[in-house]
C-alpha cells in the first residue's frame, strides 16, 4: 500500500479514541490514516471490563471526571452524550446488559464492539497502517511530516490519540506528552489511576491473609465516598470501591472503611444493648466467617453489651464504620485502568480539541488531563473526544 499520498489527517493511536474520530472524519469524505505501533487496533478495548468492556454509561455528567478545570469535559459530552454512542452500537446489533450504577457491558465479549468500531472505519474507507513506530513528528508548511518506520508521510492535520501510561505490556507510551511539550504545550505530571493499593509490613500480611475474599463497603478518601465491593489481595487492597479511591488518594494519607454501609451502626448497638443480644451473631449476618475472625481478633468486641456504656458503643460504632488504614503505594502503571494528568487542558479547545499554539495539532482521549471514575466514563470521554475532534476537522 503506497501510503506517500498527502493526508488529509493523520491519526496516531488506534485506540478507542482515535478509531471513533478516525470514522468520525472518513465519514466527511476526507483522506484518513490511522498510524499504531502495536499490531492490532483496540487492544485495551480487548481487554477492558473484564473482556465484556464497560463501553459507557447511563448517566454520565462532568461530576465523574477529574480534571484541573472540572467544565473542560462539558462541551464535547453534551453533543456526543453516552445516548449517541448506545443508539450507534444498537445499530449495529450489538447484545448488550446494564449492570449496576447504570454501566453498559458488552454481554458476549468485547470483541463484539471492536467489530462495529472496524465497521465504521470501513465504511469511512479509513486507512490503517499498524506495526508502524512513528520516529519524528515536525510542523512544516501546510501541515505535518510525520517520519515513520514505513517511511515519511504528510499530513494537513494531525491528531494525537496515543494514550497514556497505563498497562504497558499492551504498548502505552508517553508518546503523546513528548509531542505537546514538543509544540510547547505543558504537560500536568502523572500518576496511576483506578488502581488497587499496596500496603507494607503487618498490615501487607494481615490483608494477604484474607486474599480472594470481598466486602460490600463504603471506601472515602479526599472527601470522596464510594460504596461498592471491596476485594483483598496478596498485596493489598483492589475491588471498585478501592479502585475509585486510589483516583483521590494520595502517599501517606489513610483511607476511611465504613465496613458496614446499610446499616446505622450506633442504633443496631443500641438496639443490641437493650435485648443484650449477641455482637458476634449480629455481625456474621454482614461477614463471612475469615473476615469476623480477622475482625475480632483485631478489635475485640465490648465485653458485656448489655452494661456497655454510650462511649464504648459510639467507640465501636466508629471503628466499624471509619476504620482507618495507610496503604504504601498504588500497585503502579502496570495494575492501573488509566492515568491522572497528562496534557493541560487549558492548552486545547475544549470544543475541536485543537492546541491552541500549534494550528492543525489535535489531541483526544486519555492523553489529556481528563480521568474519568470507574463506570464505562474513560470510554465515553474516548469516543466524545474522537466525535469533538473528528467533526471539528
Ligand atoms: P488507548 O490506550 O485506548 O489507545 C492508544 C493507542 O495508541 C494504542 O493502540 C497504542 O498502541 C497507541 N500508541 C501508544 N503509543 C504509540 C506510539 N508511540 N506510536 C504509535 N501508536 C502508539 N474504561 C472504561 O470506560 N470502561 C472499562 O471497562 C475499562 N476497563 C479497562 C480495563 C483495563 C485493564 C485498562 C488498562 C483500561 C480500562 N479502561 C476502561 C480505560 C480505557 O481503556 C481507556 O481510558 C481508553 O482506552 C483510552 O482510550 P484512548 O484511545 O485515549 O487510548
Amino acid at each position: 500500500m503506497n501510503l506517500t499520498q498527502k493526508w488529509d489527517v493523520i491519526i496516531i493511536g488506534a485506540g478507542a479514541a482515535g478509531l471513533m474520530c478516525a470514522a468520525t472524519v472518513g465519514y466527511q469524505g476526507l483522506a484518513v490514516l490511522v498510524i499504531d505501533h502495536a499490531p492490532k487496533a483496540a487492544a485495551k478495548i480487548r481487554i477492558s471490563g473484564g473482556g465484556k468492556c464497560n463501553f459507557t454509561n447511563l448517566d454520565v455528567t462532568a461530576k465523574n471526571f477529574i480534571c484541573q478545570n472540572p467544565h473542560f469535559v462539558k462541551s464535547a459530552l453534551s453533543r456526543y452524550p453516552s445516548s449517541a454512542f448506545i443508539e450507534m452500537v444498537e445499530r449495529h446489533g450489538l447484545h448488550y446488559e446494564q449492570r449496576e450504577l447504570g454501566k453498559l457491558f458488552c454481554k458476549q465479549g468485547a470483541s463484539d464492539l471492536i467489530q462495529i468500531l472496524r465497521a465504521e472505519c470501513t465504511w469511512a474507507q479509513v486507512t490503517f497502517s499498524l506495526k508502524t513506530e512513528v520516529n519524528k513528528v515536525q510542523a512544516v508548511a501546510g501541515g505535518f511530516q510525520v517520519d515513520t518506520s514505513v517511511g515519511a508521510l504528510s499530513c494537513s492535520k494531525l491528531v494525537i490519540a496515543t494514550g497514556a501510561l497505563s498497562f504497558p505490556k499492551l504498548k502505552a507510551s508517553g508518546f503523546g506528552y513528548a509531542i505537546a511539550e514538543q509544540f510547547g504545550l505543558k504537560v500536568l505530571p502523572t500518576r496511576p489511576g483506578l488502581v488497587p493499593l499496596n500496603f507494607e509490613g503487618k498490615w501487607h500480611e494481615r490483608i494477604a491473609e484474607l486474599s480472594g475474599l470481598s466486602l460490600d463497603v463504603a471506601v472515602s478518601v479526599g472527601g470522596k465516598c464510594f460504596h461498592e465491593a471491596m476485594l483483598f489481595t496478596h498485596q493489598g487492597l483492589s475491588g471498585p470501591s478501592i479502585l475509585q479511591a486510589s483516583n483521590y488518594w494520595r502517599e501517606g494519607e489513610p483511607i476511611q472503611i465504613n465496613l458496614l454501609p446499610n446499616s446505622n451502626v450506633l442504633d443496631d448497638l443500641k438496639q443490641l444493648r437493650k435485648q443484650a443480644s449477641s455482637l458476634n451473631r449480629w455481625l456474621g449476618q454482614f461477614w463471612p466467617k475469615r473476615f469476623m475472625q480477622f475482625w475480632l481478633t483485631l478489635y475485640p468486641a465490648p465485653e458485656d453489651i448489655a452494661n456497655a456504656s454510650d462511649e464504648t458503643l459510639e467507640a465501636y460504632a466508629r471503628q466499624l464504620t471509619e476504620w482507618s488504614l495507610y496503604p504504601s503505594e498504588t500497585a503502579g502503571y502496570d495494575k492501573a485502568e488509566v492515568t491522572l494528568g497528562g496534557v493541560d487542558t487549558d492548552e486545547v479547545s475544549s470544543k475541536t480539541l485543537e492546541a491552541k499554539k500549534q494550528h492543525g495539532l489535535y489531541f483526544i482521549g486519555e492523553v489529556l488531563d481528563v480521568t474519568g471514575q470507574l463506570g464505562g466514563y474513560n470510554f465515553q470521554w474516548a469516543w466524545a473526544s474522537g466525535v469533538a475532534c473528528g467533526t471539528a476537522i
